[in-house]
């Protein structure tokens, strides 16, 4: 690794780690940690690695990452309401979490989102939200996509480039767009 990867991953970490409310012995904050309200909790346990870009919107987001869990690269994690991840779970490189709709469904109310965003004054009251459960020993492939009111199962498996719209049972694999069962728990020796 150059010397300038080691620098900025050093000074991220720092950075970061004036961000979060709890940070557990070992983990490392390569990425990026962000609060947009101060009021928002986030918790990282220990020996886990966040190399992508977790972030609070709102007074009452509430983000805990569990010990031993990775966070991959270029993956984010955009929290309105509430984003739980459990321990030595795998979330790979350009994943999104998103445990809301981010905008109004009613056009009426959509209109001026941007200019509020400028302001720093968006409104979350309207935007559909549920929290995401990723449970312990998950694995999630690269460029999957979590929408919001999901819960993965303990050790479970989403299938690279998958769209998670509905649960995922404990030690099942899913995949594709909607996910769905590729493997049922207890089959072909995952769980
Ligand atoms: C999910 C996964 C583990 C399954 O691997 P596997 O057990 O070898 O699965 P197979 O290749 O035998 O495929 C089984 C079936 O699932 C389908 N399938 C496999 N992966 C899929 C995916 N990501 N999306 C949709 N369908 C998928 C296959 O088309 C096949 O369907 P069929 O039975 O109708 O022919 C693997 O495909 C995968 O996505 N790995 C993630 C790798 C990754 O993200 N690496 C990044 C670093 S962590």
């Amino acid at each position: 690794m150059s010397l300038k990867i080691k620098i900025k991953r050093w000074w991220n970490h720092k950075r970061n780690r004036a961000v979060v409310d709890s940070l557990g012995v070992g983990a490392e904050l390569w990425g990026r940690v962000e609060k947009r309200a101060s009021g928002s909790r986030i918790q990282v346990g220990s020996g886990s690695r966040i190399d992508g870009y977790v972030v609070a919107e709102t007074e009452t987001s509430k983000v805990t990452i569990g010990r031993n869990t990775l966070i991959g690269t270029d993956t984010i994690v955009d929290c309105v309401q509430e984003i739980e991840i459990g321990d030595d779970v795998l979330i790979s490189y350009q994943c999104i979490l998103s445990d809301s709709d981010n905008h109004s469904l009613d056009p009426a109310r959509r209109k001026g989102d941007l200019e509020r965003w400028r302001l720093g004054t968006h409104d979350w009251f309207d935007v559909a939200k549920a929290p995401i459960h990723i449970k312990k020993n998950a694995w999630i492939g690269a460029r999957c996509i979590i929408l919001k009111g999901v819960t993965i199962g303990e050790g479970a498996i989403v299938g690279m480039g998958s769209v998670v719209t509905k649960d995922v049972p404990a030690f099942a694999i899913v995949g594709g767009n909607p996910a769905r069962i590729l493997r049922e728990p207890g089959h072909g020796g995952n769980g």
